[in-house]
């Protein structure tokens, strides 16, 4: 949950956003309609443990296309595993739409006229390649959260950073292969605050192998968990970061509106929930993705308890809890078993709790899907969350988590201090900075582009080191590997979900107050991409720079990013420059 603190943006005055200022009919693209009827979205699985009370792809056929929820074996996932390493191809087809997912009609900008979008799923060692075509009206870029892109850096999807993104009209193909990386992820837009408008989807990649006893389980669902902002992030946007001098706060503009749970969420007392249709007595890993943008999330499944495997895309000795709290970005499997008695139906509440900062009036922080094993269509009949009774279970405690695999980190070679924060500029508009330096996108080139200019010329981008380079990009250099520790010190109030872009740094430690050099864990410490920095707090992350390229570190809160909340990472720029950035990427940037 981020509490930052604002000193204004104006008086509160209950006013919501004004939604007709975004409301544009939707144009009709004949060639889109097309190529949606003709993505091959097949997979094998069978589907019908799983069904879902939703509108399904076929009403794109229709004139007035709006956005739909995917069929059911979107979020089922598992039947791939074990196949030999081969190449995934995907065809990804950005354009707006309007679409309800909790009831009410919104603009939004989906995937494939899905939302969430299309689930990427593969094994270790697979080629993905997703060919990504544009039909907006301004620049979008794709990114593939968590993923090494080691060699590969200019696919890593971040606008200004690894590309310009591409332009209205125009198509990418990512290509990327996934070898080291496996685990729960997600994709989505990463050009200013895109992804707040649905273009978000699951990630999935399997092992080439679980370490030995690891738990296992019957069947394996996708549970995407997302807020929900009834304007377009654009117009909140702009009048977050000062335009607009509206009669919101920073913190009433960053709280959402509601939320969904695959898709379906409730506002306003409308009764449409997901449904995972389950069998009884089984166990499901249940992979829950935060795919939002500001508000935490407390998912939990009434009666149930649920055993923590993986956090992030680390799997982890198996903890069982009673709920699990996931920080925008974040993702947890958990095991449930199919076994309750309590509710009569065997129909159970999941339960999706938003922890906004603030209470915005008519905002629905409640949001529901049901979990049914029984033969009955009955909704749930318990009201308020009942928890487990008598497990004596806990929530989910970060602290607690340990990795199956414990790893040793090397000692650090290196260390820096960043500091950051998030305020008001005097006009009111929302700014932030990291060690004084707020980021803004490279307009017509990325730092890449930079790197591999400068390398040409004979010197480099940035010094070794931490450096400031024009259009504020603030930079830690390190051309050979090194183990680099990176002490961030929130100085608000609020909780950060920071992210670190092709690595999984080693989280040695975070507390609250001043980091004294005492409370990290050297020997085990567990190793995730998205990781809360406490308010006015600390956390020691430690990684090695041995993935050529520029990666950036940020708040992840799509708000805080957008107010320059975001540095990058250089590493081995000398092996970076010899890149070879793809013809279409260095064409888009001078379109
Ligand atoms: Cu999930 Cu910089 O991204």
């Amino acid at each position: 949950m981020d509490q930052s603190a604002y000193s204004r943006f104006g008086r509160a005055n209950h006013a919501r956003r004004r939604l007709n200022l975004c409301l544009r009919p939707t144009p009709v693209y004949l060639p889109l309609l097309l190529a949606l009827l003709a993505i091959a979205f097949v997979t094998s699985v069978d589907a019908r443990a799983v069904s879902y009370d939703s509108r399904d792809t076929r009403d794109l056929a229709s004139d007035e296309a709006t956005v739909a929820v995917p069929r059911a074996d979107n979020f089922v996932v598992g039947s791939i595993r074990g196949q030999p390493p081969t190449t995934r191809h995907f065809n990804f087809v950005v354009s707006q739409m309007n679409g309800s997912p909790d009831g009410f009609s919104k603009p939004m900008l989906v995937v494939n006229g899905l939302f969430p979008g299309p689930t990427i799923e593969a094994n270790q060692g697979d080629r993905i390649v997703v060919h990504v075509t544009n039909t907006l009206s301004t620049r979008t870029t794709i990114h593939w959260h968590g993923l090494y892109q080691n060699g590969t850096n200019y696919y890593d999807g971040t606008a200004g950073v690894t590309e310009c993104g591409i332009p209205p009209g125009q198509s990418l193909t990512y290509n990327f292969t996934v070898d080291d990386f496996s685990g729960t992820t997600w994709w989505h837009a990463h050009y200013d605050t895109q992804y707040t408008d649905g273009v978000t989807g699951a990630l999935i990649v399997h092992p080439r192998k679980y370490p030995r006893g690891f738990p296992t389980w019957d069947e394996d669902i996708v549970v995407e968990l997302t807020d929900i902002y009834h304007a377009f992030s654009a117009t909140i946007l702009s009048e977050y970061l000062g335009g607009g001098g509206g009669p919101l706060t920073g913190l009433q503009l960053e709280t959402p509106d509601s939320g969904a749970i695959n898709g379906i969420g409730q506002y306003n007392g409308s009764t449409k929930y997901t449904n995972l249709n389950l069998k009884p007595n089984k166990t499901y890993r249940l992979r829950l993705i935060h795919t939002g943008s500001a508000a935490a999330i407390r998912f939990s499944v009434d009666y149930h308890a649920l055993t923590v495997i993986e956090a992030d895309s680390t799997l982890t000795q198996p903890y069982t809890v009673s709920s699990v709290t996931l920080a925008v970005a974040q993702r947890y499997s958990v095991l449930l078993t199919t076994n309750q008695p309590a509710e009569p139906a065997r129909n159970y509440w999941m339960r999706a709790a938003l922890k906004s900062a603030v209470a915005v009036p008519g905002a629905n922080a409640d949001i529901r899907g049901i979990l049914r094993y029984g033969s009955g269509h009955a909704a749930p009949t318990a009201g308020a969350d009942p928890g487990v009774p008598g497990s004596g279970l806990a929530d989910l405690d970060v602290a607690k988590l340990v990795p199956a695999a414990p790893r040793t980190p090397p000692p650090a070679t290196k260390a820096y201090t960043v500091d950051f924060s998030i305020g008001g500029k005097p006009d009111g508009g929302a700014f932030a900075t990291m060690n004084g330096t707020s980021w803004q996108p490279l307009q017509g080139t990325t730092t890449l582009l930079q790197i591999v200019d400068a390398a040409r010329n004979g010197s480099m981008y940035a010094p070794e080191g931490s450096s400031i380079q024009p259009g504020s990009q603030f930079l830690i250099t390190e051309d050979s590997v090194e183990v680099v520790d990176i002490l961030l010190v929130n100085t608000g109030p609020g909780d950060h979900p920071f992210h670190l872009h092709g690595h999984t740094p080693y989280i040695m430690g975070f507390g609250t107050g001043t980091y004294t050099g005492t409370g990290l864990n050297t020997v085990n410490p567990f190793m995730r991409d998205t990781f809360a920095v406490p308010g006015s707090g600390w956390l020691l992350m430690r990684i090695v720079t041995d993935n050529p390229g520029i990666w950036t570190l940020h708040c992840h809160i799509a708000w805080h990013m957008a107010a320059g909340l975001m540095m990058q990472i250089s590493s081995l720029p000398s092996k970076a420059a010899q890149l070879d950035i793809p013809r279409d990427i260095v064409r888009q940037c001078s379109a």
